[in-house]
């Protein structure tokens, strides 16, 4: 057997190879810092964008100050990221808000502000980092929609509508770029123990016992556990995996049981 044919043979990496371009929105906390943290503990070169100070950003990110609702914003990020690093391979649109209330008491503002941040954001980022990689012919864009992309709650429209549009966009761009080498796809995580969720726990939006209960696995999700996905999914294991909304709720979508 010649080498070619070996190297054929051999099942592809389920990690994204060293040195891997990431863009992560919303990396200062939670899922958003999972994933930085995974990406660089496996030898990528990070840059961390989100609203607010990344804490203990380790030496060698680009630590991006800016709003994913601005477009100027993460064009400068981008920017950077050529400079720096001379393009991008892997764009995580991660950031967003929960907006956990009754419909009736809903304003229009909160409406647009999730829209704005969740759907609109993930949008602009999606363009900024498709440009170039579409340009470049290779790349992964990905989006964090939520288990509400495909089911509904009480108190959740705006969070929900937000959601269903990332899901559907994620689609409607893996058809399009696909002939262009660029694979999309959506992670659509559970609940995740993170400040999003502490935060909505601590108000009573939310209440613990009840979401251990509802998830086949009785606990929340970790954010590492949606890294991993991530991972996977820049990976050259995950060659033909486009277009795909990939749960990661420990079974919640599934259970059918009260
Ligand atoms: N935690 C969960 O249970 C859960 C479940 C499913 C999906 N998600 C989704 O995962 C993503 C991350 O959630 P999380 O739980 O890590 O949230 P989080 O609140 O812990 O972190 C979100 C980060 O995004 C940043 N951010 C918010 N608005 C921004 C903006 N306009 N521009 C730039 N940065 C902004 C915040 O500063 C923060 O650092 C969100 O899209 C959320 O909807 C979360």
């Amino acid at each position: 057997m010649n080498d070619a044919a070996l190297s054929e043979d051999v099942t592809p990496s389920p990690l994204p190879p060293p040195g891997t371009r990431i863009i992560v929105t919303g990396a200062a906390q939670g899922i958003g810092r999972a994933v930085a943290d995974a990406f660089h503990a496996r030898g990528a070169r990070v840059c961390a964008f989100d609203l607010g100070p990344v804490p203990d950003a380790p030496e060698g990110w680009i630590v991006a100050r800016g709003n994913v609702t601005v477009a100027a914003d993460l064009e400068a990020a981008f920017a950077r990221m050529d400079e720096a690093w001379g393009g991008v391979d892997v764009v995580h649109a991660n950031a967003g808000i929960s907006a956990n209330k009754p419909t009736l008491d809903l304003t229009e503002d909160e409406w647009r502000r999730t829209i704005d941040v969740n759907l609109t954001g993930a949008f602009l980022t999606a363009q900024a980092g498709g440009r170039r990689m579409v340009a470049q012919g290779s790349g992964l864009l990905l989006f964090t929609a939520s288990l509400f992309h495909a089911v509904g709650g009480a108190a959740r429209a705006a969070y929900c509508g937000s959601k269903g549009g990332v899901a559907n966009l994620a689609r409607a761009l893996a058809c399009e770029w696909a002939e262009h080498g660029v694979r999309v796809n959506a992670l659509a995580p559970g609940y995740v123990e993170t400040a999003l969720v502490s935060d909505l726990l601590a108000r009573g939006r939310l209440d613990a016992a009840a979401l251990r209960h509802r998830s086949p696995q009785r606990r929340l999700v970790q954010p590492r556990e949606v890294a991993a996905m991530a991972l996977f999914l820049a990976s050259p294991a995950a060659s033909s995996v486009n277009g795909a909304v990939l749960s990661v709720d420990g079974g919640w979508t599934a259970n059918g049981a009260p």
